[in-house]
């Protein structure tokens, strides 16, 4: 037998223990050790009944995602839970920590289940570009009906032993010892002479609106097509006997793992885990962190105050005026009242973070004690300047001071003070307590420490945290100022900002380009575009006024109502804003400029053309360790959609070479503009990729 499982006889049951750490996934050697624990216990004289239970963290997290992409090998997984549903003996599965995906899908192949309370199941495929491929679309609905089973596969999201069992797919919850539950649960089903009770066997659930139900479920994923295809899955099993059905779901289950997104999403649950993994950080102790300060209590403030005080920390947060901080502690309760409506803290706890835990203060000699601090004022040098001194005054010894800049230079920010050492950029994304990512910027002097320290805060937050070297926008603001640039030089030329909305909003981004620097705000833009002028712009380059003027006018997007778009009848309902056009028109015309057309699938090549261009150069400059840093970078602050892996994921998987020629045909109208990455260029000449690069970092 495998070494993976472990075989025991506890009087007439036998025990299979599962034991591949950390999660216990279903790799090969797990398979065929439970073929051969099955084989075993059916000759082994006096087994009534098989028991099944992990080791360690997980009863089953599911297939094992390393070997995806590789031929498949035998036993396959459907194939063995059909074999485990087969067995003339009793089998039993005592679940506890998760069991997703092909985990579920053997618990449903045994014939009863028994969890601990904090057990979670699901079956979160969907999350890796497929459907459950063993089993799951097919025996999960004969036990909760169509609409639950869809519901849990759709949404890939894990739930609760209770949950599960007032759905059906668990027997019984019993907190305890998972081995010794389930042993003394199967005695007593065969005590009271309970039967096999095999799920493929159970009547089929009432059918639904397939149709419907599939292009609802389609036209939520923003392109995203396995949810959908579940829905067929599903179908296949309700209208056909039980192995018609498996056999139809195996069918789509392959499908989908020929797809780009597959790809894409493997590419991505490996990146999220692998982008805080530095050699650089191999062995350093983060210092010690429990009190954090936090300058200015704006927007992203009390963001950033109030991810902190949700994850743990004590906070003192310090606004210039009374007034101020009042206001931030207002917008700090409001967040925490968010947080509470969602089932985040209780109302216990929401109370003490308000009044015992954040403190709001006003004299800087407050943050005397503070572990890290971290600055979230206005974007100006010389008041970053300003407060970087007052911080190197009252700070205490070995306390890290940390900015909030989303484009200055950190290196001269460290240099006012008398420390470099212990400075370093945070760059959250508003609103700091909800999105996920995190820019740890590295400046020339900081100590990897610090560095060790600022992963270990994001990770205390839960956020994905990215290491970016020192230069204008790091990685993911300074990419998005290129991309930009190409949306703007494609509306000078022809293309509407409505036109460039719906091409990438169809190509899975969240949000078009003029849609998201509406909700921004365009002030932000012109604040950059400001500040670019007044450090001098290089005359080849293309500039525009239009976007200016809009400003001019008061209007910032959102926050004043209109625009680029018109929003009198709220967020959702936004309409192109009439007076952006007559703008646009008038610039060409000043500038001109003859418009053409432009294909929603010219515009998507020439946006992430732009995007890959200088990605790789943040790449091959070393601003980014990794191209898994920059896809990571996209896909967490940016509503890059995560199907397609991140921008560098989506090169490799359209081709570099094809990339290249189409950057050099852009090049001949602008030179100044498309100016190739050499990174891109030597990748090409080498016939390597991006995900090469991230092989050979991590090897
Ligand atoms: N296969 C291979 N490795 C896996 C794995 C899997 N299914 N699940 C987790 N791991 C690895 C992770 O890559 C990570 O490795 P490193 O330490 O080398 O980075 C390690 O296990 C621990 O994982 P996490 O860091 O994510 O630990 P966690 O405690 O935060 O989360 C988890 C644990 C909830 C299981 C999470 O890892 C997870 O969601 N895993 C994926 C589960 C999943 O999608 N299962 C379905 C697989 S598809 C399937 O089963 C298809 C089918 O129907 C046949």
């Amino acid at each position: 037998m495998s070494d993976k499982i472990a075989y025991s006889r506890h009087g007439d049951i036998a025990v299979l223990t599962v034991q591949n750490p950390p999660v216990n996934a279903l790799s090969q050697a797990v398979r065929q050790g439970l073929w051969d624990g099955m084989d075993r216990a059916e000759a082994d004289d006096g087994v009534k009944a098989v028991l099944i239970v992990g080791e360690g963290r997980a009863f089953f997290a599911g297939a094992d995602i390393t070997e995806f992409g590789k031929p498949p090998m035998e036993p396959y997984l459907p194939v063995l839970i059909n074999r485990i549903e087969a067995s003339p003996l009793l089998v039993v599965a005592s679940m506890h920590g998760v069991s997703l995906g092909g985990g579920l899908e053997v618990a449903l192949g045994c014939h009863y289940r028994i969890a601990v309370p904090s057990a979670r199941v699901g079956l979160p495929e969907v999350h890796l570009g497929l459907i459950p491929g063993a089993g799951g679309t097919q025996r999960m609905p004969r036990l909760t009906g169509v609409e639950a089973a869809l519901d849990v596969m759709t949404t890939g999201r894990q739930i609760k032993a209770d949950e599960a069992a007032k759905l059906g797919l668990i027997d019984e919850v019993r907190d305890g010892d998972p081995k010794q539950n389930g042993i003394d649960y199967t005695q007593s089903l065969l005590d009271a002479g309970a039967p096999r009770r095999p799920v493929s066997e159970m009547e089929t659930p009432a059918a639904i609106d397939w149709d419907g139900a599939f292009e609802t479920i389609l036209s939520r994923g923003r392109g995203q097509i396995s949810p959908a295809w579940c829905v067929r899955a599903v179908q296949a099993g309700v209208e056909k006997p039980f192995a018609e059905g498996l056999a139809a779901e195996r069918k789509i289950f392959m499908d989908l793992m020929e797809t780009d997104q597959r790809q894409g999403m493997i590419h991505a649950f490996f990146s999220e885990r692998a982008v805080g993994n530095l050699p650089e950080l191999k062995g350093v102790e983060p210092r010690a962190l429990q009190h954090i300060g936090v300058i200015g209590g704006g927007t992203m403030g009390a963001g950033i105050a109030t991810s902190a005080l949700l994850s743990g920390f004590q906070v003192t947060l310090l606004e210039m005026t009374p007034e101020a901080g009042e206001a931030a502690r207002k917008r700090i309760a409001g967040n925490l009242s968010g947080a509470l409506k969602r089932g985040k803290i209780s109302q216990d706890k929401h109370d003490a973070i308000l009044n015992n835990i954040l403190s709001v203060v006003t004299n800087y000699e407050a943050l005397s004690d503070v572990d890290l601090v971290i600055e979230a004022v206005f974007e100006e040098m010389s008041v970053k300047k300003t407060v970087f001194a007052e911080l190197d005054r009252v700070c205490k010894k070995g306390a890290i001071l940390a900015s909030n800049t989303s484009y200055l230079d950190v290196n001269e920010i460290a240099a006012s003070t008398s420390r470099p050492e212990d400075v370093i950029g945070l760059h959250f994304f508003s609103p700091a307590h909800v999105m996920k990512l995190l820019e740890i910027v590295v400046a020339d002097k900081t100590a990897p420490d610090v560095v060790a320290t600022g992963f270990e805060l994001g990770k205390r937050m839960s956020k994905i945290s990215v290491r970016a070297g020192v230069c204008d926008g790091f990685i993911g603001n300074r990419i998005l100022s290129t991309y930009r640039t190409a949306a703007d030089h494609m509306i000078l030329d022809g293309a509407s900002p409505y036109e460039i909305d719906k091409a990438l909003e169809a190509f899975g981004f969240a949000m078009g380009p003029f849609a998201v620097a509406d909700l921004a705000g365009l002030d932000i833009g012109w604040a950059v575009r400001k500040r670019k002028r007044a450090e001098g712009i290089d005359p080849a380059a293309r500039d525009s006024s239009y976007a200016d003027k809009l400003c001019e006018d008061g209007h910032f997007g959102q926050k004043t109502g209109k625009g680029y778009y018109d929003y009198s009848a709220g967020a959702k309902a936004r309409v192109p804003n009439p007076d952006v056009m007559p703008l646009i028109e008038a610039e060409r015309a000043q500038q001109g400029i003859s418009p053409r057309e432009f294909t929603a699938e010219e515009i998507v090549r020439r946006y992430m053309a732009a995007m890959v261009n200088e990605s790789a150069k943040v790449v091959g400059e070393g601003i980014a360790r990794r191209p898994l840093d920059v896809d990571m970078t996209l896909l967490f602050g940016y509503g890059f959609p995560r199907y397609r892996g991140g921008p560098l994921k989506w090169a490799d998987i359209v081709g570099l070479p094809e990339l290249l020629a189409d950057m050099q045909e852009y090049r001949k109208e602008d030179p100044h503009f498309w100016q190739i990455a050499p990174l891109l260029e030597q990748l090409v000449a080498e016939g390597k990729t991006f995900d090469d690069l991230n092989k050979a970092a991590a090897a």
